[in-house]
């Protein structure tokens, strides 16, 4: 028997409207009709220019914003767009700045407590052994509990976030340029843990990233949106070794002609 994939977005697509002068209703399409699916295990980066929709797609499928139209379904299963309880328990969202992703005038331990307490029927004794858990799971220490967000660096920030999102267990984590900010020693521990919290775990990410080096390294599939179409979507070699969409070409190229560069340089 065939097993439903794990999520299947199916005709998904966001207008914002605006006001305009005397009245008038400005309609910004930010992405028009999209299908995709993704498979457990398996990570999908989301690439494009700035404006092609990348964000809104991400807010979107994390349940930030309702859709215009389509659906999203999790296991075969429907998510409605009101639907919070269920959602946050299959998918969480992690933002593109830890600097200000998280409240400073809240310790760690507050911070990772809260999705439990409003989500879980956890006494605080079992709540804060799995805030400690999931600490060590990211790499922090115990002591971190009673931190506040301003005494730690932004790569262990990036920690907090990545644990905040992992501690309800989801299936699913959508993390909107939360790579690309950091430098590139946090980058890459930060991708390591990624990586091995996929295979330890079981995870599915969707990526919003624009570096190629990082959408080589950690995804499966690729979606490049232009103007909020879909350019050009498969899986990531071939996207990125023989892309057939006038924007793939480009960001190749442009990728290529800033590796000739850095390498010139040092
Ligand atoms: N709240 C909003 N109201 C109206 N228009 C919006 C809103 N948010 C985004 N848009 C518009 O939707 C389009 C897509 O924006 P989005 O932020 O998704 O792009 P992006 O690909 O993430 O860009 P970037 O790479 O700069 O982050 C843009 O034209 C943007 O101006
Ligand atoms: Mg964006």
């Amino acid at each position: 028997m065939s097993r439903a994939p794990l999520l299947k977005v199916d005709n998904l697509s966001k207008d914002f409207v605006t006001s305009g002068r005397w009245f008038s209703k400005i309609i910004k399409t930010a992405f028009h009709p999209v299908s995709f699916t993704l498979e457990r295990g398996q990570t999908l980066a989301i690439m494009g220019d700035s404006g092609s929709g990348k964000s809104t797609l991400a807010k979107v499928l994390a349940g930030v914003l309702p859709p215009t139209q389509g659906s999203i379904y999790i296991d075969g299963e429907k998510i409605e767009p009101d639907d919070d309880k269920k959602r946050c328990q299959l998918l969480r969202m992690i933002f593109q700045d830890p600097n200000t992703a998280l409240n400073p005038r809240s310790h760690i331990g507050q911070i990772l407590d809260l999705p439990l307490s409003l989500n879980t029927q956890l006494n605080p004794v079992e709540r804060r052994e799995l805030v400690i858990e999931t600490l060590n799971m990211v790499g922090l220490l115990a002591e971190h509990y009673h931190f506040y967000p301003q005494m730690i660096s932004t790569g262990q920030k990036q920690r907090v976030a990545l644990a905040r999102a992992l501690i309800l267990s989801p299936n699913i984590i959508i993390a909107d340029e939360a790579i690309s900010n950091l430098d590139i020693s946090v980058r890459s521990q930060i991708i390591n843990l990624l990586l091995s919290l996929q295979e330890r775990l079981g995870l599915s990410y969707v990526i919003v990233a624009n570096d190629l080096s990082v959408v080589r390294h950690i995804s499966d599939q690729v979606i490049l949106l232009h103007d909020g179409h879909i350019a050009e979507a498969g899986p990531t070699h071939k996207v990125l070794t023989n892309p057939q969409s006038e924007q793939g070409l480009r960001l190749l190229q442009n990728y290529n002609n800033e590796y000739r560069w850095h390498t010139k340089k040092n």
